[in-house]
């Protein structure tokens, strides 16, 4: 695509956001589930799943693997017929990092699976150490073939007890979807312990496996023969509901967010507090408010696996920082390539030093608009936040990294009333 026809958002910043809004369910919930209706040949329903690229990119790999399936209106019904075997085309399997997870469901139910190198976010090595070592330790042989991973177990799986290196959120949840019809009892000790595994449980437990610790440090799963179809309604995406919080915080405005879990969000919630944003949440929402003449100071911040600071927020609460006063210190503990966004950060005029895994933002600094370009989801969300802050226009591209992950961000901020469009190719060629 010529750089002249690319899609980019074009926002006008300084807008107040005001406004109530429902967010929609996980993107990191709905991918693991969709994996989970492989383990059964009775049909799954999933709702509030969010019509996102990554959700539609999963569906076509079930289709590729002879497994229908409907999407409508943020519904979506699984049809396994029988037990389905092959392996995600390999262009799918590159289109993200899911991908990998029809592994463990194709391994313990057929005795082989195999998937080419799965894709997703440029922002760190991303190995599957975690997920070979754990299918080696419930009796597989692993092995690489011309790129691809193939894993065998042709007498079936067995359950044990592994520790994983890393609290890998993947990892735990590919294990968790093989051990569930393992034969015995599986631990996954350091297991990870995101609300996205407790929701996989869940299901997983409607399914009928027998899970229990899921959310701790150590999951217990006791295998059984045969799982049924389940009816589960996704968590709600806490990266969307902390993106909004930010972003109205960054207009000094008002959300009224609903339908949201404010337990999942603990730690941003606390540092969003700390720098002076007034927090109210009940049972399933959350109101956000800062006003014109309230200070907001600075603070620090790790992004760690859960309960920590979501390293999928990092680089949204960094735009943030930039309007805070005094100096933040941003450490990002999850992906070693995870500041892509602050050289762009930097061309709105965001004083930030010493780049690296714990940059320093130094603010607050009046941002102007720039031309930019977001390398993945979060860093796109991170631009488009510091949009909102700049005087005057800005173009964000990386419209298609956005889409990725976020059903509609760019409405959603228009309906609390920020000035955003998606520009047409005509658009861009007056940047
Ligand atoms: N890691 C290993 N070995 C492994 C697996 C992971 O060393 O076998 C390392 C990674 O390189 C990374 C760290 O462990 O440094 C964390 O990786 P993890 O496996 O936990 O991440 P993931 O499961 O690949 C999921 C989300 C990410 C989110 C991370 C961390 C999905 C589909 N993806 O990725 O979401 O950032 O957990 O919370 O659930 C996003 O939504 O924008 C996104 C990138």
């Amino acid at each position: 695509m010529s750089a002249a026809a690319e899609p980019c958002f074009r926002i006008n910043g300084l807008r107040r956001l005001d406004g109530v809004l429902r967010v929609n369910g996980a993107k990191n919930a709905a991918l693991p589930c969709l994996a989970a209706s492989l383990l059964s040949d009775e049909p799954s329903r999933l709702r509030r799943v969010p019509d996102i690229e990554d959700v539609r990119r999963f569906l076509e790999i079930l289709s590729a693997l002879g497994v229908e399936s409907e999407f409508e209106e943020n519904e979506v019904v699984v049809r396994p017929s029988g037990v389905c075997a092959g392996s995600p085309p390999d262009n799918l399997a590159a289109a993200l990092r899911a991908s990998f997870l029809v592994m463990g469901p194709l391994l313990v139910r057929t005795g082989q699976a195999s998937c080419g190198t799965p894709g997703g976010d440029v922002i760190g090595a991303r190995p599957l150490d975690v997920h070979l070592a754990g299918f080696r330790a419930l009796g597989a042989e692993v092995e690489s073939v011309g790129g691809r991973t193939v894993a065998r177990a042709a007498n079936g799986l067995r359950g044990a007890t592994f520790v994983l290196d890393y609290p890998s959120v993947l990892g735990t949840e590919n294990l968790l979807l093989a051990a569930t019809l393992a034969r015995g009892r599986t631990r996954l000790v350091n297991a990870a312990m995101e609300p996205e595994i407790v929701c996989l449980a869940q299901m997983l437990r409607r399914m009928g496996a027998r899970i229990s610790g899921a959310g701790g440090h150590t999951i217990t799963i006791d295998g059984v023969e045969r799982l049924g179809g389940a009816d589960q309604e996704l968590i709600p995406d806490r990266i969307e509901t902390g993106s909004l919080l930010i972003a109205a915080a960054v207009t000094r405005g008002r959300a009224c967010l609903q339908g949201v879990e404010p337990d999942h969000l603990e730690s941003l919630l606390g540092k969003l507090s700390e720098i002076g944003a007034v927090i109210r949440r009940e049972p399933g929402q959350l109101d956000i408010e800062v006003g014109n003449h309230t200070r907001l100071v600075a603070t620090n911040l790790q992004a760690l696996p859960f309960p920590g600071f979501a390293t999928d927020l990092q680089a949204v609460m960094t735009a943030l920082l930039t309007q805070v006063e005094g100096t933040s210190v941003v450490h990002e503990r999850v992906f070693e390539n995870r500041m892509q966004h602050l050289d762009e950060l930097r061309k709105f005029g965001a004083n930030i030093i010493a780049g690296g895994a714990a940059p320093v933002v130094i603010g607050p600094t009046p941002l102007s608009g720039a031309v930019v370009r977001g390398t993945d989801i979060r860093a796109t969300a991170a631009l488009i936040v510091a949009a909102l802050a700049a005087d005057g226009p800005s173009r964000i591209f990386g419209v298609s990294h956005l889409s990725r992950g976020y059903s509609d961000l760019p409405g959603q901020l228009q309906a609390l009333g920020a000035d955003i469009e998606l520009a047409r190719s005509a658009d861009t060629l007056t940047n």
